[in-house]
């Protein structure tokens, strides 16, 4: 049995920041922003949550695929930005969608979330345990976010995608993950439940370890995941990496020796949105057109924990 992508959707907040508006708030630039991250603008979320994009992009995948919400027997959402703890995010979108036959909970795993959220759905599917799955990223970055830090602030956005799995005669793909919790403490955030100094509750990270550590192990994993399910680079149609910065999405493709075409990017419009930026790329790529059936899509996040992984889909 394997397991294919039958709908895509996304929800993103109404209210655009660009990096000129930023630069009002913290010293920075558009020229800055844009050379070191390929970053131009992000959504924040003002009357939107967590909850209500997750919900969002859950109903325009159902949409999309032409599934009801009945049939859904899985809700995973992946998210490290809930304004909810109890009852999950996952279950308030079960609430809201009305999947009253879903199996619901939350995953999180930072920017590597929806891929490993997409690995437990495919993994249940694959086994019989469930038919019909929505996998969701969703995120308000923008609650986490010190907007006094530059080093951070310029970087992240808000929203959500999600994808609708089926399952299909044919044989599976072969998934890679790998953590190094040794190395966690360059990207932290901490809830406020526990002891924390000033600035703790906010993302804090050392940008340049993060970059190195995606460049390194990015085509790492991706090589694993081809090599995993026998097949080359070249019968790759795209790579579709979580969006962080455009240069470690360059650095990757020349590490592979693959075009840099074969990389789609749209962290211009919306930053890093975690583990919403793979769905909400595979949703841009799908409503335009440029995802055909039956290519081959290789999906790979990285992220905090240390996490990062590599997955393989046919479209
Ligand atoms: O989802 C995964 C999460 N995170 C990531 O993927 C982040 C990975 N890291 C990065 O994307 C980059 O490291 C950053 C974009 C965060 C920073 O870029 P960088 O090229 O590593 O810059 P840097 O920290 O080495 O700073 C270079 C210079 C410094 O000035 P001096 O010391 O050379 O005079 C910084 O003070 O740029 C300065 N700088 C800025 N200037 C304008 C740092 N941040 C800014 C800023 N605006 N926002």
């Amino acid at each position: 049995m394997k397991t294919v992508i039958c709908g895509t959707g996304s929800a993103i907040p109404e209210y655009r920041m660009d990096n000129c508006e930023l630069s009002q708030l913290v010293d920075t630039n558009d020229e800055w922003i844009r050379e070191r991250t390929g970053i131009q603008a992000r959504h924040i979320a003002k009357k939107e949550t967590t909850v209500s994009l997750a919900a969002g992009a859950a109903k325009a995948a159902l949409e999309n695929s032409g599934i009801s919400s009945e049939e859904v027997d899985l809700i995973i959402v992946s998210t490290i930005s809930s304004e909810v703890i109890l009852p999950c995010t996952a279950c308030e979108v079960q609430r809201m969608i009305g999947a009253s036959n879903a199996v619901c909970f939350d995953l999180n795993a930072a920017c590597s979330g929806f891929v490993l959220a997409y690995n437990t759905a495919a993994a249940g599917i694959t086994a019989g345990i469930y038919k019909t799955a929505l996998v969701i990223g969703s995120e308000c970055l923008s609650k986490l976010t010190n907007w006094k830090d530059r080093g951070t602030c310029i970087l992240f956005g808000d929203g959500a995608g999600a994808v609708v799995l089926k399952g299909e005669e044919g044989e599976g793909r072969i998934p890679f993950a790998c953590s190094d919790g040794e190395s966690g403490n360059v990207l932290t955030c901490k809830t406020g439940l526990g002891q924390i100094s000033e600035g703790e509750e906010y993302m804090q990270m050392d940008g340049q370890e993060v970059f190195k550590f995606a460049v390194r192990k990015v085509p790492e994993a991706i090589r694993e995941v081809l090599s995993r399910n026998n097949i080359g680079p070249e019968k790759v149609d795209w790579y579709i990496l979580h969006q962080a910065n455009k240069r470690i999405v360059e650095a990757v493709a020349r590490h592979l020796k693959e075009p840099i075409e074969k990389f789609p990017v749209n962290m211009q419009e919306y930053g890093n949105t975690s583990s919403a930026s793979i769905p909400v790329l595979l949703d841009d790529m799908n409503r335009t057109g440029v995802l055909k059936r039956g290519q081959t899509v290789v999906i790979a996040g990285f992220g905090a924990g240390l996490t990062w992984c590599a997955s393989m889909l046919e479209w």
